[in-house]
């Protein structure tokens, strides 16, 4: 089944328990945090206290995303309860198989990212560790990019060196997914999706979370 997890970035945060009330009404499966550091992206978004309130209000499990060279240090602050996954940038840190390891500890699923530029083949030493690999098809940092198509063929190959591997990761897609490419990510073997401003900068975001659900569950 087509998950879709909702990312509240491009949510307006001065809404953003009606932002949250989109996605549950909406059938979204998680909510997608995006957390920055302004060092390794260029921006800053929210941390600890923001998603640690979120997480004792929402229904929701939270899909964590961290963006941040010091990862290993926010994941016990963010493995709230409620909490699904939290993921960290292969880029940003240095010890990977340690650091899923210790997100693993507080009995959540660990992910790692990969930046547009990075091959899927620098993490096959970490499979035994990851329960999902997050596909970047924008550059991290904000929401309303473009989705870069090189990323589909990246999906191609984690699907494939999954079935060679015997892993069972699952493959999540983030950035610039929207009901015009939906169809073709899942298509391509993603397992989730990861949707912000295709449904917070619209004027129907619950018509447009429907939308985006109904063509998922139509994908392949
Ligand atoms: C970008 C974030 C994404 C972003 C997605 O760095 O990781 O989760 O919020 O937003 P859209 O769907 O607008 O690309
Ligand atoms: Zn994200």
């Amino acid at each position: 089944m087509p998950k879709i997890t909702v990312s509240l970035l491009a949510a307006d945060f001065f809404c953003l328990e009606r932002s949250v009330a989109i996605a549950e009404e909406g059938g979204a499966d998680f909510l997608h945090m995006d957390v920055m550091d302004g060092v390794f992206v260029p921006n800053i978004s929210f941390g600890v206290p923001v998603v640690s309130s979120l997480s004792k209000k929402t229904k929701l499990p939270l899909d964590t995303h961290i963006m941040a060279v010091a990862a290993d240090r926010q994941v016990e602050s963010l493995a709230a309860p409620g909490t699904d996954c939290i993921t960290v940038h292969q880029e940003a840190v240095r010890h990977l198989e340690r650091t899923l390891s210790f997100i693993r500890s507080f009995g959540i699923k660990s992910g790692v990212a990969l930046n547009p530029a990075t091959r899927p083949e620098s993490i096959e030493y970490v499979l035994d560790s990851v329960d999902r690999v997050l596909v970047m098809s924008v550059n991290p940092g904000y929401s309303g990019q473009r989705f870069i198509p090189s990323a589909l063929e990246k999906i191609r190959r984690l699907a494939a060196l999954r079935d060679q591997t015997g892993s069972s990761f699952e493959i999540s897609v983030d950035g610039g997914v929207d009901a015009q490419n939906v169809r073709e990510v899942f298509d391509a073997g993603a397992d989730i999706v990861v949707v912000g401003s295709a449904i917070y900068s619209v004027k129907d975001p619950l018509a447009a979370l429907l939308k985006i659900r109904e063509i998922a569950n139509a994908s392949t």
